[in-house]
């Protein structure tokens, strides 16, 4: 479809979508899945890749710890962390393996999850059960959500003495539902439960207190919220954690690298991190660009994070207000992905299809039977989620209401 044979009431973005490279004949409500990196912040990659190549020696002996540096000192007051403790991974899906793999699960531990984890942390949870013969406890969230403490109890309710850690995630990918670590991560920490937290979505996402949540393990993306390049992740030990923390893959300093830690004046934790074999470490580089960027497009980083979660908001109301629904999901659990669920009637698959090829609408549908094996799933009718950042306008929102209208009503004529 090119641009002169959109919809006539087709939306504009917002005038901030100047600052990125999204197609203008689309409706992009898809942010959560796979971010979007603005070619400002592509830009700065690429000045970190021209260092790189002018002297690939220089860069990797002597200037990527303090590149990696630099990204660690601009997410850590985001993740509310000190920077010692963060280190770089290509994506959350490896954060976790790393975690798992760190766990020190035994037979007889449990590990709890929820029935609305992301399908491949998932699989990596059952594999590491199944590896060390620990038992994969799955707690049922309700659904819809009616309040936070709710969640809690949902999570609580199923620890038992052998309860040897909880992942959760910090907001669930098929539901969006904003998990609320201010009450779960004290409720379990006083059981002596650690928690391994999926940050995905995580920094640009909402605020996060990690040193305060008291969570052993986490991990996020930066390429989702922070609209950093692709393949650039954060993981937080905590403190105490570290000295034991191996990375899955072991490079040139395992042997030694306390003391290579020690002449470096860097943690053997962060020794061995920063270097895993030789690869593309530039998107890690950029993620402070990124966030300069952020700061510079919407005054800060905390502007950017409220003004998406209010538009995600407004968004879903005005779906939910065409279709003569109620969100699933209280505002007070809610961030920058919102969930509808839909009335029954309509395949998900085809749905989504149908915005896309009629509408031009990028928005992910999914329902009960698209859950993994293992799965409790999202209920029994289709679910919607949109995303909302800084580039989208409630308009865009009020078109995917109508389109969402005219389709549903289409399959019930039929
Ligand atoms: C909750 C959650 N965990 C993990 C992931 C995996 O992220 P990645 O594909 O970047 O590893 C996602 C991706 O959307 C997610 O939503």
């Amino acid at each position: 479809m090119t641009t002169t044979e959109l919809p006539a009431n087709f939306p504009a973005p917002a005038p901030a979508a100047k600052h990125w490279a999204i197609d203008p004949g689309l409706v992009p409500l898809n942010h959560g899945s796979f971010g979007a990196c603005p070619p400002a912040v592509l830009d700065a990659q690429r000045r970190h890749v021209d260092l790189m190549e002018r002297d690939t020696v220089t860069f990797f002996v002597e200037h990527a710890s303090r590149l990696l540096d630099r990204s660690r000192d601009a997410i850590a007051p985001l993740l509310g962390c000190d920077a010692a403790d963060l280190v770089f991974v290509p994506n959350a899906t490896q954060g976790v393996h790393a975690a798992l793999h760190n766990m020190g699960l035994a037979p007889g531990d449990e590990l709890l999850i929820t029935s609305h984890e992301y399908p491949a942390c998932l699989h990596n949870c059952q594999a590491i059960c199944e590896r060390t013969g620990a038992t994969l406890v799955i707690a049922e969230l309700p659904w819809p959500v009616p309040n936070a403490d709710a969640l809690v109890e949902a999570v609580v309710s199923r620890l038992t003495g052998r309860t040897r850690a909880c992942m959760i995630s910090g907001v669930t990918s098929p539901s969006a539902i904003a998990m609320p670590l201010d009450e779960l991560c004290p409720a379990l920490r006083a059981r002596g439960v650690e928690i391994l937290l999926d940050a995905a979505h995580g920094v640009g996402f909402a605020p996060h207190h990690l040193a305060r949540w008291d969570v052993a393990w986490a991990t996020g993306n930066a390429h989702k919220w922070l609209c950093s390049p692709k393949g650039s992740a954060w993981l937080y030990v905590r403190r105490d954690l570290q000295p034991a923390f191996r990375p899955p893959i072991l490079s040139n300093s395992a042997p030694t690298r306390d003391a290579v830690a020690r002449t470096a004046g860097r943690s053997a934790f962060h020794v061995e991190f920063d270097y895993v074999g030789t690869r593309d470490i530039t998107p890690f580089l950029a993620i402070a660009d990124a966030a300069e960027f952020l700061a510079s497009v919407a005054g800060s980083v905390g502007a950017y994070m409220d003004h998406n979660r209010d538009l995600a908001i407004a968004g879903r109301a005005a779906i939910c207000q065409r279709l003569g629904l109620e969100p699933p999901v209280p505002d007070a659990c809610t961030g920058a992905i919102a969930a509808v669920a839909l009335p029954a009637g309509r395949a998900a698959g085809d749905l989504k299809q149908a915005l896309f090829d009629r509408w031009r609408i990028q928005v992910p549908i999914w329902e009960a039977r698209d859950a993994p094996e293992g799965m409790i799933g999202v209920g029994h009718t289709p679910v919607l989620r949109v995303s909302a950042n800084y580039y989208n306008a409630i308009g865009q929102y009020e078109y995917l209401a109508g389109a969402l209208g005219a389709e549903l009503g289409r399959s019930s004529c039929h």
